[in-house]
């Protein structure tokens, strides 16, 4: 019986880093969840050929790092401030501008314009470094949990707040 268990703990999956083993506490795997979702986009939009399809891949692009930078910045850096070094934090928040300019550039272009699928790659290089600055050994969230904030509790805000933005700024681009 004991054997048994074992061996089916072991295929079972649970909420694990790849380092540590040890499980993300949950606004962590928010956060990383929607990188690993934007990174697939990106991806996708690398194959795409059609100008309509392009827009639509990266409207859905467009939101979700609106609603990502957003919670980002409503909740969890301020709230990471003092456990997470303040370089760190102040240039996330400068990258984040970075990505809302380019992002808003492209947004006035039309996808048959020159240099818009450039823009697009540029914004997915911008943001793949931007996650590594997150993510890496050592990085913000492995300083975040290192801290004390609860950040179970944290991240089930994360989460209605996230599904609280994606209602308004779909709506708001829709009007
Ligand atoms: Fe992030
Ligand atoms: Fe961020």
């Amino acid at each position: 019986m004991d054997a048994t268990q074992k061996s089916s703990s072991k295929t079972a999956k649970p909420r694990r880093t790849r380092r540590t083993g040890r499980r993300d506490p949950l606004a962590i795997t928010v956060l990383k969840k929607d990188h690993r979702e934007v990174e697939g986009w990106f991806e996708e939009y690398e194959q795409l050929e059609s100008d309509s399809d392009k827009l639509a891949l990266f409207s859905k692009i467009a939101l979700a790092l609106k609603v990502h930078t957003t919670i980002e910045e409503e909740i969890f850096y301020p709230e990471e401030r003092g456990e997470v070094e303040d370089d760190m934090l102040d240039e996330a928040y400068v990258e984040h501008d970075g990505a809302k300019k380019l992002i808003a550039e492209i947004e006035a272009m039309k996808p048959s314009d020159d240099f818009y699928d450039a823009k697009v790659k540029v914004l997915g290089e911008y943001i793949k470094h931007h996650v590594r600055e997150e993510e890496q050994p050592g990085g913000i969230f492995a300083q975040a949990k290192r801290g004390d904030e609860d950040l179970d509790a944290m991240g089930e805000r994360l989460r209605a707040r996230k599904e609280e933005l994606m209602a308004q700024m779909d709506g708001a681009k829709l009007a």
